[in-house]
């Protein structure tokens, strides 16, 4: 089931000041911010050759990264994405299986035009896990 690292995401207070680290400091190519008001952030990503950097910023009065944030507030890492070839059958699989998917079940369309779903990070050794259709 389990295909490529799409991504690791970093929620940060301040996407602006994020983004200048990674693009001054270390150098990186980093996309213009993307607001997704349906998943309540605003992602840059950077993309390292092998896999991708997404920088998330709370946007919303509900975003599901502001608890995330009061936790650690200079930031942290808050999600690995990985690849799935059918996101439906990979959620289907995962529920027979006892994992807890998040939200309602359904994919939303995530910050690549693709479907995604979050798994809850306690069936997943304390990390939260993104799918994305590939
Ligand atoms: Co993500």
């Amino acid at each position: 089931m389990l295909g490529r690292l799409n991504h690791v995401a970093i929620a940060v207070p301040d996407l602006a000041a994020a983004a200048a680290v990674y693009r001054d400091t270390l150098g990186a190519r980093v996309t213009a911010p993307q607001a997704l008001p349906e998943h309540g952030v605003t992602v840059v990503f950077i993309d390292v050759g092998n896999t991708k950097i997404e920088l998330l910023e709370p946007l919303g009065d509900a975003s599901p990264i502001t608890a995330f944030l009061a936790k650690n507030p200079s930031g942290g890492m808050h999600h690995v994405c990985y690849e799935v070839a059918d996101i439906l059958a990979a959620r289907d699989s995962l529920k027979a299986a006892g994992a807890r998917v998040l939200g309602d079940g359904q994919p939303r369309i995530g910050a690549h035009g693709k479907p995604v779903l979050f798994l809850h990070p306690k069936d997943f050794q304390g990390t939260l896990v993104e799918l994305e259709q590939s």
